[in-house]
C-alpha cells in the first residue's frame, strides 16, 4: 500500500518541480498527494446506501404463503418486517424453476440461456462423460447434484467432489479438464463482482455442487457453507436442525466472524445469504389440504419455524449494531406444485421417456421437464408422440424455434438447450416416489415467489408490477455501492435493479 503511494508521491513532486516558475499556482506551492487512487478498500467499503446485502431464500414459499402467514399472524416477524419494507407481490423465478438454475438466477442476474444452466442434473452435447478422458463422443449428463460429492451420506459431503464423476472438458489446447460446477456457469456473480471489488462476499447452500455460485472464476466467495442436506434424514425435525446450520452460520458472518465462529478481521461479509429447506421438505411431504393453500399441520410448523427464526436473525442484526446498515431481502428461488392435492398425479418419469418413442438422451422431469434425444432431428416426431398420450399429464412442449422464442435459448446453436421443453399439467408429478409438490417446472405454482426488501428505515411500500429475482443480483450490487455494469446479467439486459427501493 505505502510502496505505490511515495512512488506516485515522488512522481509528483518531479513534475511540479520542473514547472515551478515562481509564480502563485493553483492549490499553492506544496505537492499535493493525489487521494483516492490507492485508497485500502477496507470493511467499511461503500458508496451505496448501505454497507451490507443479504439474500435469504425460504425454498419453495410462494407469495400467495406469505400474504396468508401474515394475514393469520399479525403479530409474527414477517408481519412486523413488512411495516418497513418494500413487497414486491409479483416476483417471479427462473423458468425452469429447478434449484441450480433458480439459484443462478439469483445471484447472476441471468437467466438459463445465458447461464446455461437448466437444472441441477441436466446435459451438454460437447462436453465429455465423466471419466471418458474426452476420448469418444461428446454428449454427456451433467450431474451437479449430491451425487458428485465423495459422499453425499456426511454432512459435509465427505469434503469434496469425486472428480470421476464430473464431466470433462476438451481445451482449445488439447487437454481434458474436469468441469466443475463453478465452470458450468457461463456468466459472472454478484460474489465475484463483490470480491473482485476487495469485498468479503459468503454464502450458504443445500450442497457442495452450490460452490458454482463462485462463478467462472472459482473465487466469488471469500466464504461458502454447504452442509449436504442429503445427509440429513426425513424429518422435520431434522431439516430444521439443518436449516439451524445456516441461520447460525448467518448469525456468526453476521457479527463479523467466520462460519465457524472466530474472528474475520475483515468484518461482516458486504454481500452474504443463505436457503432454508424446512418449508420445502414440509410441502413435498405433507404438502396443502386444499385447493386455496391452507397448510398441513406440518407445513404450518415449518412456515411457524421460518417466521421465528427470522425474528431470531433481526435480533442478530441489532445486537451487531448493523440493522440499519444492512439491506435484507427475503424470498424464495422457487414455488412448489401441486397446492390441490385433489388434483395430484405422481407418475414414473420412464412414462415420458417411452412416450417420446424415439431413443432418449436425458430427461429430467418434477412439474415440467427438458428433454435431450440422441437424434435431435427426432424432437417433431417426440412432441407428437408425447402430446398423442393425453395419460402422461403433459400440457404442453416446445421444440425448434419455439424453444428460442420462448426464451430459453436455441437447440441448435447452444450445446445446453434442451431439444423439448415439457409443460406439465397442474397436479402433474414426475416422480419414482410419493410426493405432495415439488418444483423444477414453467407453472405459475413453481414461480410466484415472496419477495421482500427490508431495513428500518424503509417506507411500507406494495409494488405490484412483475419483477424477476434476476434482479436481486443487481440489486444485491446496487445495495453496496458497486457498479451494476460488472455484472454479465445486467450487461445482458436481464437484471434491472429492483424498482422504488433506492
Ligand atoms: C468415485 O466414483 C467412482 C465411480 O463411481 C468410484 O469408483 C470411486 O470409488 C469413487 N471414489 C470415492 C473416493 O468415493
Ligand atoms: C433424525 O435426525 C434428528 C436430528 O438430527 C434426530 O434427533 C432423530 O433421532 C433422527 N431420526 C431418525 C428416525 O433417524
Ligand atoms: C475458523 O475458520 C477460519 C477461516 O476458515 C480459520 O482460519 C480458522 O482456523 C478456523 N478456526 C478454528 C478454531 O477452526
Ligand atoms: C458459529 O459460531 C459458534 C461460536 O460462536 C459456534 O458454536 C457455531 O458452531 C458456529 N456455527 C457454525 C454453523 O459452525
Ligand atoms: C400412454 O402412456 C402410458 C403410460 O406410460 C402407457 O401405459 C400407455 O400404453 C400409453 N398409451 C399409448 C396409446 O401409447
Ligand atoms: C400487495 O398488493 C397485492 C395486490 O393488491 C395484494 O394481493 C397483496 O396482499 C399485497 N401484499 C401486502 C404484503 O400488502
Amino acid at each position: 500500500m505505502q510502496f505505490p503511494s511515495l512512488l506516485l508521491f515522488a512522481g509528483v513532486v518531479a513534475v511540479a518541480q520542473s514547472q515551478d516558475t515562481g509564480a502563485e499556482t493553483f492549490g499553492g506551492l506544496e505537492p499535493v498527494i493525489p487521494t483516492g487512487q490507492w485508497i485500502p478498500v477496507t470493511d467499511s467499503y461503500s458508496n451505496g446506501p448501505y454497507d451490507a446485502a443479504i439474500y435469504l431464500s425460504f425454498d419453495g414459499m410462494h407469495q400467495f404463503d406469505l400474504t396468508r402467514y401474515i394475514a393469520t399472524h399479525p403479530d409474527g416477524n414477517f408481519a412486523k418486517i413488512i411495516n418497513n419494507a418494500v413487497v414486491y407481490s409479483n416476483a417471479r423465478a427462473n423458468a425452469p424453476s429447478d434449484s441450480l438454475p433458480a439459484t443462478a438466477a439469483l445471484f447472476s442476474g441471468a437467466s438459463s440461456r445465458n447461464t446455461g444452466i437448466y437444472w441441477e442434473t441436466s446435459y451438454d452435447r460437447e462436453l465429455y462423460p465423466p471419466g471418458s478422458n474426452c476420448i469418444g463422443l461428446p454428449g454427456t449428463v451433467c450431474d451437479y447434484s449430491e451425487a458428485i460429492n465423495i459422499d453425499n451420506a456426511m454432512l459435509d459431503g465427505g469434503g469434496g467432489f469425486n472428480t470421476s464423476l464430473l464431466p470433462l472438458k476438451k481445451t482449445a489446447w488439447g487437454t481434458c479438464e474436469f468441469v466443475y460446477p463453478h465452470n458450468f456457469i457461463r456468466t459472472n456473480t454478484v460474489f465475484e463482482v463483490g470480491r473482485g471489488n476487495g469485498l468479503v462476499t459468503a454464502y450458504a447452500d443445500k450442497h457442495l455442487a452450490y460452490e458454482f455460485v463462485n462463478g467462472p472464476s472459482g473465487i466469488g466467495l471469500t466464504q461458502g457453507y454447504f452442509p449436504e442436506i442429503a445427509s440429513v434424514n426425513g424429518t422435520l425435525e431434522a431439516q430444521e436442525a439443518w436449516d439451524d446450520l445456516h441461520w447460525s452460520a448467518l448469525r456468526n458472518w453476521t457479527q463479523g466472524n467466520w462460519v465457524n465462529g472466530t474472528k474475520n478481521p475483515a468484518g461482516q461479509p458486504s454481500i452474504y445469504g443463505a436457503n432454508f429447506q424446512a418449508i420445502t421438505f414440509a410441502q413435498q411431504n405433507y404438502g396443502y389440504l386444499d385447493g386455496v393453500g391452507t397448510p398441513s399441520p406440518e407445513l404450518a410448523a415449518a412456515f411457524d419455524a421460518a417466521d421465528s427464526r427470522l425474528g431470531t436473525f433481526l435480533d442478530d442484526l441489532a445486537n451487531a449494531r448493523v440493522q440499519h446498515s444492512t439491506l435484507v431481502l427475503i424470498g424464495s428461488k422457487q414455488g412448489q406444485g401441486p397446492i390441490d392435492p385433489k388434483t395430484l398425479v405422481v407418475t414414473d418419469p420412464q412414462t415420458v421417456i417411452d412416450g417420446a418413442s424415439v431413443p432418449v438422451a436425458y430427461f429430467v422431469g418434477e412439474d415440467g421437464g427438458i428433454m435431450w434425444l440422441q437424434d435431435p432431428s427426432q424432437a417433431a416426431t417426440a412432441k407428437a408422440n408425447l402430446l398423442a398420450n393425453s395419460s402422461l399429464g403433459i400440457a404442453y412442449v416446445l421444440i425448434g424455434d419455439e424453444i428460442t422464442l420462448a426464451g430459453y435459448g436455441s437447440p441448435f446453436l447452444d450445446s445446453r438447450v434442451p431439444d423439448l421443453i415439457i409443460g406439465a399439467k397442474v397436479g402433474t408429478l414426475w416422480n419414482v416416489g410419493f410426493e405432495f409438490a415439488d418444483h423444477g417446472g414453467f407453472l405459475p405454482q413453481d414461480l410466484d415467489v415472496p419477495l421482500i426488501a427490508y431495513n428500518p428505515s424503509l417506507q411500507k411500500k406494495n409494488i405490484t408490477e412483475v419483477v424477476s429475482n434476476r434482479q436481486v443480483a443487481s440489486t444485491l450490487l446496487f445495495a453496496v455501492g458497486l457498479l451494476v455494469d460488472q455484472l454479465e446479467g445486467y450487461r445482458l439486459g436481464e437484471a434491472p435493479v429492483l424498482p422504488e427501493l433506492f
